[in-house]
């Protein structure tokens, strides 16, 4: 395993890539647009800066990361000589279908198709492929080259081999590997977005405000962030998403989105992501600051 290819260049995509080049593989990094691909690379570069002011790399460590990175607008052209790809484009079921067929139809016939999808099933992504026991989940955390975990997931006919193979591999980049199987949510999710959901609901029951909640979780419970600004930092859009994903899988209420997401989904607020959600943003300011919207009088 040498050549790696990573589909889509966003936050996940760039981080992906990101880590796999400072690795020392060789990435393509696949994206529809020169324009997204010249942010990403900027991106890399941003985060690849801030390892060096804190000295855990080097500057010539951050020359050869940025060296191993190609990019590619075509999926053919940056799949033909990947041992692994990683897919990381947006999540919408019909457009990771549509990738997985392409991907299938260009990369070589032994190379192992990932997904970092955060509630797609596996096996259905699979199932549009020629090689179902070769497709397996790759879940990495935001952001990427921080956290330790890649929750890698084992669609209905992912073979063992292949697990062993990206469990090891993840191993390789010095993440935390976990193996859970393809239901609903997989682990993290199902985990995380009942929680997020929950703090949702007691701000829109008037149970607390945001920084109260936040606060709870924060120093209560040792988060690192509270969960309304968690949800803020993954997208109130994804969250929304991955929500309807537990609801619609499960058929279980207990999973049905909180009104006040659905709203704030519809009007916009995506959080960070659109400058407002739980908080308003405003670039290059660090300051956490309460949306407009649930500010107390
Ligand atoms: N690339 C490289 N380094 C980065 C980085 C990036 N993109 N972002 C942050 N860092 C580094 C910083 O340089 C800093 O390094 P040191 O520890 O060496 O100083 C460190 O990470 C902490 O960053 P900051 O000082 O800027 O900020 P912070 O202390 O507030 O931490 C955070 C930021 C790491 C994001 C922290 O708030 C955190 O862990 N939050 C929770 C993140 C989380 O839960 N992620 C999972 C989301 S769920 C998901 O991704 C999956 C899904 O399916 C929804």
């Amino acid at each position: 395993m040498k050549n790696i290819a990573v589909i889509g260049s966003g936050t996940m995509g760039n981080g992906i890539a990101h880590v796999f080049a400072q690795h020392g593989y060789s990435v393509s990094l696949i994206d529809i647009s020169e324009e997204a691909l010249k942010k990403a690379l900027g991106t890399i570069e941003k985060n690849l800066d801030r390892q060096v002011a804190k000295q855990t790399l080097t500057e010539e460590g951050k020359k050869a990361t940025l060296a191993n990175i190609q990019t590619y607008t075509q999926i053919k052209d940056g799949v033909a000589t990947a041992d692994l790809v990683v897919e990381a484009a947006t999540e919408n079921v019909d457009l990771k279908l549509n990738i997985f067929k392409e991907m299938d139809a260009h990369a070589k016939a032994e190379a192992i198709l990932s997904t970092n999808t955060s509630s797609i099933s596996i096996t259905k992504i699979a199932s549009v492929t020629k090689r179902p026991d070769k497709v397996i989940g790759m879940h990495f955390m935001n952001p990427v080259p921080v956290m330790k975990l890649v929750e890698v997931i084992r669609g209905y006919n992912t073979s063992d081999a292949v697990t062993t193979t990206i469990m090891d591999m993840s191993k390789k980049l010095q993440k935390v590997p976990v193996e859970v199987n393809d239901y609903p949510g997989f682990v993290a999710n199902r985990i995380l977005m009942p929680m997020i959901n929950e703090a949702i609901y007691s701000l829109y029951e008037g149970v607390a405000g945001v920084e109260e909640i936040d606060t709870v979780m924060k120093l209560g419970m040792a988060h690192p962030m509270g969960p309304l600004q968690l949800a803020d930092f993954i997208g109130l859009d994804v969250c929304l998403s991955i929500l309807r994903v537990l609801h619609d899988g499960f058929g279980n209420s207990k999973y049905a989105p909180c009104p006040l997401l659905v709203n704030m989904v519809q009007a916009g607020h995506k959080g960070v992501k659109s400058g407002n959600g739980f908080y308003q943003y405003t670039a290059g300011s660090k300051d956490l600051v309460v949306a407009t919207q649930f500010k107390k009088v």
